[in-house]
Order: structure tokens, then sequence, then C-alpha cells
């Protein structure tokens, strides 16, 4: 089915009666490629790119920020955004507890983790927040953080440091690790008896480089220092479960790989832990060892709690197995033909399977973060972002499920034009 057929039956879509859950029925999501190497087969790809809207006059190879929602999930949360707005306070008041409850038991399932640890907050940035700002810090205290960890979450630590007293060490990560070992010495050297909390990035934004959140975490947990991860960018593009970290604390997006609509994430962390993190917003309400007490936002959008469900349903058609492969292959396809370019230089571990996914990092010798943007941009009509940062200098390439092969090859032949 084309694109143009897709999107006349969103129209009629919208504009319709309210349709049930699951409006991924009214979508032909193709069924799973046979035969090997699943991941190259362009027919069965094709198709799922027509699932998702496409900007004009633009190549997006900036995916990274957050990704946009396929088609059948975009018309669901729409359906669900009339019905709240046409049945207003009564969904609010009526129907909000067991939407929240029934969002927390799929992503729980999905996750492979116990729904009664797992609390959905509005993104990462909130999840991890609330462990960093609520832990009961103690003067002195030590937190171990990496170099090229998100910024908020920097920021955050800074803040506790200023306030509570703690003192930061920062992790050098190698951006081309030779082992795990090289990876998890770079957080254990810092390690010592007044160190805390551990804080890794389970797959760096700057480089995509993904990181042994498991090797690093059980290192700490043996000198009994938790570990706090950032996941934002591994759910739903690399394939894992909870239980694997072996961490204390997980935050992440739902906006991000899920393809959820903007404004969900969760916070999952160990029962244990629960009752001794104090919420960002107070609820004293609730009984302390209850997780739902990190969920006290306030009014909040419903509808995009809801089509959690539905953004779930969509990527398990495909499979976390398979998008994980079709990404990395979209990745390794264009960086394995510029590689040996002169001038270009990768700041990703770009053949090592375990160590990536969707997203690499190039840098052009002559041209600033900025410049190589901006000209891909001016000249090639390839959209990206400059990673301009202490320790990776370049442009950030993220290719989605919606991205072909002659997307890429257009960012080939741009980069061995400069
Ligand atoms: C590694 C990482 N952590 C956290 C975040 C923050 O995510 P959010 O803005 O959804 O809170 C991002 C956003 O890009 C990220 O890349």
């Amino acid at each position: 089915m084309r694109r143009r057929d897709f999107l006349g039956k969103s129209a009629g879509l919208a504009g319709s009666a309210l349709l049930p859950a699951g409006l991924g029925a009214f979508y032909n999501i193709p069924a799973l490629p046979k035969g090997e190497e699943p991941e190259k087969n362009e027919v069965y790809w094709a198709q799922i790119s027509q699932l998702y809207p496409r900007p004009e006059g633009y190549i997006n190879l900036e995916n990274g920020y957050f990704s946009h929602q396929p088609l059948p999930v975009l018309e669901f949360h729409r359906q669900k955004e009339r019905d709240l707005n046409t049945r207003n306070s009564w969904v609010m008041r009526r129907e909000q507890t067991g939407i929240i409850e029934n969002s927390r038991k799929d992503l729980a399932q999905f996750l492979g983790c116990d729904a009664e640890e797992l609390a959905i907050t509005r993104n990462t940035t909130e999840s991890l927040n609330t462990v960093i700002m609520g832990y009961p810090w103690k003067k002195g205290d030590e937190v171990v953080i990496g170099d090229q960890d998100y910024g908020s979450m920097v920021e955050a630590f800074k803040q506790a440091a200023n306030r509570y007293g703690i003192k930061l060490r920062e992790a050098s990560v190698p951006l081309n690790p030779v082992s795990d070992e090289q990876v998890v010495n770079a957080y254990s050297s810092l390690f010592t008896s007044k160190t805390r909390m551990v804080h890794i990035t389970h797959l760096i934004n700057l480089t995509g480089q993904v990181v042994p959140v498991a090797a690093i975490a059980a290192v700490a947990r043996k000198k009994g220092i938790l570990s706090a991860v950032d996941s934002a960018h591994a759910v739903a593009h690399i394939q894992f479960s909870i239980p694997d970290l072996q961490a204390d604390f997980v935050g992440a997006s739902l906006h991000k790989w899920l393809c959820n609509a903007l404004g969900t994430g969760f916070l999952w962390m160990k029962k244990e832990h629960i009752e001794k993190i104090w919420p960002l917003m107070g609820d004293t309400g609730l009984p302390k060892t209850n997780i739902r007490r990190f969920e006290h936002q306030g009014t909040r959008p419903l509808h995009t709690i809801e089509s959690i469900g539905e953004a779930l349903r969509f990527h398990q058609k495909i499979g976390s197995e398979l998008k994980e492969k079709r990404l990395r292959y979209l990745m390794q396809y264009w960086t394995s033909k510029v590689t040996d370019l002169p001038k270009i230089k990768l700041l990703t571990p770009h053949r090592d399977d375990k160590r990536c996914g969707a997203i690499a990092n190039v840098a052009v010798d002559g041209y600033s973060p900025d410049e190589l943007s901006k000209v891909l941009y001016d000249k090639f009509r390839i959209f990206t972002v400059a990673i301009n940062h202490p320790v990776v200098n370049g442009v950030r390439i993220t290719p989605h499920l919606s991205s072909s092969l002659e997307d890429l090859d257009a960012l080939v032949a741009a980069l061995t034009t400069l």
C-alpha cells in the first residue's frame, strides 16, 4: 500500500467516530519477513517505513531527539485525546486509575519487571531527578558519573553536590573500547569506601555507544554501591530486560525508541529502595513502600499514558530483536561505506555489534561539528545534529525504521563529496 493510501486512511480515521483500542488493526502492518537476514529485506522495511509520517523537503537523520509515532500509534493517540476532550473529567475521575494501571502492567511485562516497582513518569529527566534529588545523601558521600552522561543528569548531580555536599567523580569512558573490562575499570577505578552510587548511561546519546551496564553494576554491588541507569536511548532500541541490568534504579523515556507520543517515561526501582527515596513532589497519602508515590504529577495527559500500550503493540509486531538488528544494519550500512575515506573519523564503535545500535557520530577534518551539520543541510538537505562536547566533537547521525537505504546513500554521497 502506498503512502498516500495510508494517509488517506488516517485522514478518514481522524474525523470518524471513536474507535476501540488496537487501531493497528486498521493498518496493513506487514507480516514478518521470512528467510535469512530479515533486517535486510527492503520490501518489508519499505512497508514499515510507510507507516511513519515523513517530512517534506529534507532527509531526517536526527531521530535521536525523539521518535515520530507510527501512524497506528499516532491515530490511537489522537482518538484518545478526542475522547478525553469529549467525555472530559468523567475519564479523569472514573477511568484514570484503570488506564494508568493497564499501562503499568503492559510496560512491566515488556520490561520483564514487577509492576509494583515501576512508576510512569513524564521522561527520563524526571525519573532520574527523582533518584538524584530524593536519595538520602550525607555530606561527603561520593558518586561516580560518566564523562559522556546526559547533561540533565550531570546538572542534577551538580545541584545535589551543592545542596547536600556530595562529591562527584567522573569516569572517562573510552570511545572505542577494546573490552568490557576496560569500560568497567573506567568506573570501578574511581570507587572508594565513600562511593554510594554509580550513574551509568546505557546507550550514550553523543556517540551511540552501548555501555556494559550489568558488568559495571555487578562490581558496584559487590562494594555496596547502588547503580542508577539512564536507559533513555536503550529502551525499544536494543533488546534487554530490567533484571538483565542488575541495577537498582532505571530511568527512561518512551517517546524515544518506543515511539509513544511526547511526554511519557518510567522509573523502575528495586522494591527495597522505594521507601528510602524522597519523591520530587510530596505524597504522604500513600504508604512509603508504594511505587505510585513517584507519580504525583498533577493533571496529566492521560491519553498519552494510555497510548503506551498501543506503542508497545506496534513495537512487538516487529519485535525487539528484529528492530534492533534493522537499526544496527542501517547504521553499519552507511558507516561501512565511509570508514575508509580520508578525513573521515567515526566516533562510535560501529563494527562491534554489542556496543552499537542506530546512532553513530562522524567528524570530517576541516569542519567543526556546526559547520558539518550546516553544510549537510544547506547543500544536501540532510538534517542532523552537531555535537559539541568536551569529549565528543562530530555530527550525530540517527536513522530510524522510517529511513531508507536511499536516505543513507545520500549521506554517503554527501560525506564523500565533502
Ligand atoms: C542519554 C539521555 N538521557 C536522558 C535524556 C533525557 O530524555 P528526556 O528529555 O526525555 O527526559 C536524553 C535525551 O536525549 C538522553 O539522550
